[in-house]
C-alpha cells in the first residue's frame, strides 16, 4: 500500500516525537554533573590522609605510574592511617590500563596451617566471639607486602627503593594526629591495653595536633626496602613476626608466612545501562553482589524515580536483601568452593528473583532465603583511588578488619596485626560482628582465604575510563559504592557530591533499613514503615567514607574525598 501524504506526515512526526523525548530522557541521565571536588587537568590520588595522597601524588609526578603510586599509598597508609592502613593485614586492587586491558589482584589474608572449622567454638559448640576478634588468636597471615610486591613485579616502573623512601621519611618524620584519629585512639585505647598493656605507643592520650613518630615501622620498611620481599615473609621480618605472634598466643608460623602468595584473579565484569563495571571477585564478594544488585534495577527507570525518594529506596533495598542472602550462602574463597556464579548473574536468575517484588509492600526477609540454585564483617577498612596521567587506573581497598585490626600490636616491628579471621563463618548461621550470617561456603579451613565485601571498582563509560570508587564499611561496602555510582550516573551528582550524599544500607539479615543520621526525613521514613520496611531506629551509623574520581567529558579528573573522614585528594 502506497503512504498517503497524511500518514507519511504523522509518522514523520511520531518519529520526531520520539527522538525528541529520547535527547530529554538521555540528556537528563547524562548531563555531565558540574565538578565541585578538587579538579586537576592530569592525574590524581584520593585516599584516607592527605600525607598518604600526596606521597602517590608525588610518586607519579616523578614519572611513575599508577602502580608505583599505588605501592607507595597503601604503604603511606601504614604509616599515617594505622586504624587500617597496614602491613599487617590485606586487601584488593582492580585496575584499567590505559589501552582497557582489566585486571585484579587478591592479597586478602589467609588461615594459618594449623586452622580448622571449630577453632573458635567451645566445647558446646558455640563461638567465642573474643577469640576471633581481639588479640593474638584474631590474625590471619597477611597479605599486604606480597600484594604490593607483586603489582611492582608485573607493572611498576621506577624502583622499589625509591617508592618506599617517602613513606620512611614519613614514619621517622611522624604524622599530627587528627581530631578524628585522637576519638578513634581514645575509643580503643581500653581494648589497646587489654591487648598489649599499657607500655605500646598507643596507649598514651593521643590529642589532636600531637606527631607521633614511628621508628620501628621506618627501620622494618627500610629493611623491606634492602631485601625485598621475602624479608617480610622468609626473613629477619618473619622470624620476630612469627614469634611475638605465638608468644602472644596465636596460631601464625615462620611457615605460614613463608608460603603465602598474593594472586591474580579475573575481576567481575558486567554492564549496567551503558556503563561497563569492573569489580573485585570472590574471595571478596563486593563485585558479585553489586553485580546482582545493580542488575536487579536495572530494567527500572532510577533517575525518574529521584534519588531518596521512597520508591528509589525500596527498590535499592529488595535488590540487596536478595542479593547479599546470596552471598551469605553460595560466596566464599573459590580456591575452595564451588561458586555458581555463572548461575547468580545470569539475567533469567536476576529477574526471577525481583519476580515477588512490589513498591506496595516490604518483602520480609524470612521469606527471601538463597536462590534456588544447586558472615560476619567490620567497618574499619580503607580505599584509595589512583589515576595517572597515561590513563592507566587503580582502584585499592585495604584492611585490618577491625579498627586497628586484633588491636595486638608488635612493637618491634611498628604495626598492627589484623584480626580478619573474624570474617570467616565460625559457625554457619551464626551472625559475625556486621550481624552478617555466613554460611558453610566460608567456613574455615588451613590455608583458606575469608569473605569479604571490599569492592574496589572502575567504571567505563561509552568504552573510556569514567570512575574509580571504592569505601570501607564492612557489609555497608557493596551498597555504598553501588549508591554513589547511581548518584553520578542515575543522579547526575559531582563526584564530591556523590561521595558526600546520604546513604542507606540494608544486607538480608538483620531485616533492618539502616539510614545515616542526616539527610533523611522522618516523613520518608514512615512512609516506607507504612509499606512493611523495619527501620533501624537506635543505630544510624556513618556509612562507608568513599573515595572516587571521575573523569570528566574533556579528560580532567574531579575527585571525590569523603567528607566523613579526613580523606583529600591531591593531584596535577
Ligand atoms: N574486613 C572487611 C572486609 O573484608 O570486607
Amino acid at each position: 500500500m502506497t503512504p498517503t501524504p497524511s500518514s507519511t506526515l504523522q509518522t514523520l512526526f511520531r518519529v520526531l516525537l520520539l527522538l525528541c523525548l529520547l535527547t530529554i530522557t538521555t540528556r537528563c541521565r547524562k548531563a555531565p554533573p558540574v565538578p565541585t571536588g578538587l579538579v586537576t587537568e592530569k592525574a590524581m590520588v584520593v585516599s584516607a590522609r592527605e600525607e598518604a595522597s600526596r606521597i602517590g601524588a608525588d610518586i607519579l609526578r616523578q614519572g611513575g605510574n599508577a602502580f608505583d603510586a599505588m605501592v607507595a599509598t597503601e604503604m603511606a597508609l601504614a604509616v599515617a592511617y594505622p586504624f587500617a592502613g597496614n602491613l599487617g593485614g590485606g586487601g584488593f586492587m582492580v585496575y584499567r590500563q590505559a589501552d582497557g586491558s582489566t585486571g585484579s589482584i587478591d592479597y586478602r589474608e589467609k588461615a594459618p596451617l594449623s586452622a580448622s572449622a571449630e577453632m573458635y567454638l567451645d566445647s558446646l559448640g558455640n563461638p567465642i566471639p573474643s577469640m576471633s576478634r581481639m588479640g593474638a588468636t584474631a590474625v590471619g597471615v597477611p597479605g599486604t607486602v606480597a600484594g604490593v610486591f607483586e603489582v611492582h613485579r608485573r607493572f611498576g616502573s621506577l624502583p622499589m627503593d625509591s617508592l618506599l623512601a617517602p613513606v620512611i621519611a614519613l614514619a621517622q618524620r611522624g604524622v599530627v594526629v587528627t581530631e578524628n584519629q585522637a576519638r578513634r585512639l581514645e575509643r580503643v585505647r581500653e581494648d589497646m591495653i587489654a591487648v598489649n598493656g599499657d607500655s605500646i605507643l598507643f596507649a598514651n592520650h593521643c590529642k589532636a595536633g600531637d606527631t607521633l613518630r614511628y621508628a620501628a615501622l621506618a627501620h622494618t620498611l627500610e629493611r623491606i626496602a634492602r631485601n625485598g620481599r621475602d624479608e617480610f615473609y622468609k626473613g629477619e621480618t618473619a622470624k620476630t613476626l612469627a614469634a611475638f605472634i605465638q608468644a602472644a598466643g596465636g596460631f601464625i608460623t615462620e611457615e605460614d608466612l613463608a608460603r603465602y602468595e598474593a594472586k591474580w584473579r579475573d575481576p567481575v565484569i558486567f554492564t549496567y545501562k551503558d556503563l561497563k563495571i569492573i569489580s573485585m571477585g570472590p574471595p571478596s564478594s563486593g563485585g558479585v553482589t553489586m553485580n546482582q544488585i545493580l542488575k536487579m534495577m536495572e530494567p527500572y527507570d532510577l533517575s525518574e524515580m529521584g534519588q531518596h525518594s521512597a520508591r528509589s529506596i525500596q527498590l535499592f533495598t529488595e535488590a540487596a536483601r536478595r542479593a547479599y542472602a546470596d552471598r551469605n550462602f553460595f560466596l566464599g574463597d573459590p580456591d575452595f568452593v564451588e561458586i555458581p556464579l555463572e548461575t547468580l548473574l545470569s539475567d533469567t536468575y536476576l529477574q526471577e528473583r525481583m519476580a515477588s517484588f512490589s513498591f506496595d509492600r516490604a518483602t520480609p526477609s524470612s521469606e527471601i532465603s538463597e536462590g534456588a540454585v544447586t558472615v560476619h564483617e567490620s567497618m574499619e577498612t580503607t580505599h584509595y583511588s589512583i589515576i595517572d596521567q597515561w590513563g592507566n587506573a587503580i582502584s585499592a581497598t585495604t584492611t585490618l578488619n577491625g579498627a586497628y585490626g586484633s588491636k595486638l600490636y608488635c612493637p618491634e616491628l611498628g604495626f598492627f596485626l589484623n584480626n580478619e579471621m573474624d570474617d570467616f563463618s565460625a559457625k554457619p548461621g551464626t551472625p559475625n560482628m556486621f550481624g552478617l550470617i555466613g554460611a558453610e561456603a566460608n567456613s574455615i579451613a588451613p590455608e583458606k582465604r575469608m569473605l569479604s565485601s571490599m569492592t574496589p571498582t572502575l567504571v567505563e563509560r561509552d568504552g573510556e575510563l569514567w570512575m574509580s570508587v571504592g569505601t570501607p564499611g564492612g557489609s555497608t561496602i557493596i551498597t555504598a559504592v553501588a549508591q554513589t555510582i547511581l548518584n553520578v550516573y542515575e543522579f547526575g551528582q559531582s563526584m564530591q557530591q556523590a561521595v558526600d550524599a546520604p546513604r542507606f544500607h540494608h544486607q538480608w539479615l538483620p531485616d533492618l533499613l539502616t539510614f545515616e543520621p542526616e539527610g533523611f526525613s522522618q516523613g520518608l521514613k514512615d512512609s516506607l514503615k507504612e509499606r512493611g520496611y523495619l527501620i533501624n531506629e537506635e543505630y544510624t551509623p556513618i556509612i562507608g567514607k568513599v573515595d572516587g574520581i571521575l573523569v570528566l567529558p574533556d579528560g580532567r579528573l574531579e575527585g571525590g574525598a569523603d567528607h566523613r573522614g579526613d580523606d583529600t585528594a591531591v593531584g596535577f
